[in-house]
């Protein structure tokens, strides 16, 4: 298993549309288990399969986001090829983050409840329903798989905000990075 880069804003990938998955092999449930392994890692509550350069309609959901400290340990829930059964006409306005946008929060509206039809790593199908924060997250992370991000969803103000801090927080990981790589790195010799 490994820890896979999370593709940020404006990557291009990030645009695409996911194609269905036919094949429940091996590769799929590796491919599953590194975005688990990734998800951890980033402390996300959900991540789509386009986020690390995957065009696969695939993605993962923490079940912290369904049952609160009671999923804590659960298995995540696994979503592959997902279509949006029903969604209530209620809608919720609530902060929003995502982890190609880190440290981004902004108040997105999404319906209160939604269900959900998708198949499991093995093919399986399974119904997931999600209210409050769960909803959220199913909702979020099918706007992937169709390249739609969270700053879609507001207004051109929200947007110009979200997008600005996103750049400068951007620039301070760019210099972190350049300050801690060189000497991570073997064989780099600093100049003196
Ligand atoms: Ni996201």
């Amino acid at each position: 298993m490994a820890v896979l880069p999370v593709l940020a804003y404006p990557n291009p990938f990030l645009r695409k549309a996911a194609k269905r998955v036919e094949q429940f092999d091996d590769e799929l449930r590796r491919l599953v288990a590194d975005m688990e392994e990734t998800m951890a890692a980033e402390e996300g509550l959900g991540l789509a399969a386009t986020q690390i350069g995957s065009d696969l309609q695939l993605l993962i959901l923490d079940p912290y986001a369904f049952e609160g400290d009671a999923g804590r340990g659960k298995p995540n829930v696994v979503v592959i090829n997902p279509e949006i059964v029903w969604q209530s006409e209620e809608k919720i306005l609530a902060e929003e983050g995502c982890l190609s946008f880190p440290g981004v929060y902004i108040p997105v509206e999404r319906p209160k409840r939604v269900r959900i039809r998708a198949l499991d790593a093995n093919g399986q199908p399974h119904e997931l329903e999600g209210e409050g924060l769960g909803a959220r997250a199913i909702l979020h992370e099918i706007d992937h798989l169709k390249g739609v991000v969270m700053v879609d969803h507001v207004s051109h103000l929200v947007r110009t905000r979200a997008l600005k801090k996103h750049q400068r927080n951007q620039l301070t990981a760019k210099s972190e990075e350049r300050e801690t790589v060189p000497a991570a790195r073997p064989g780099f010799r600093p100049k003196r």
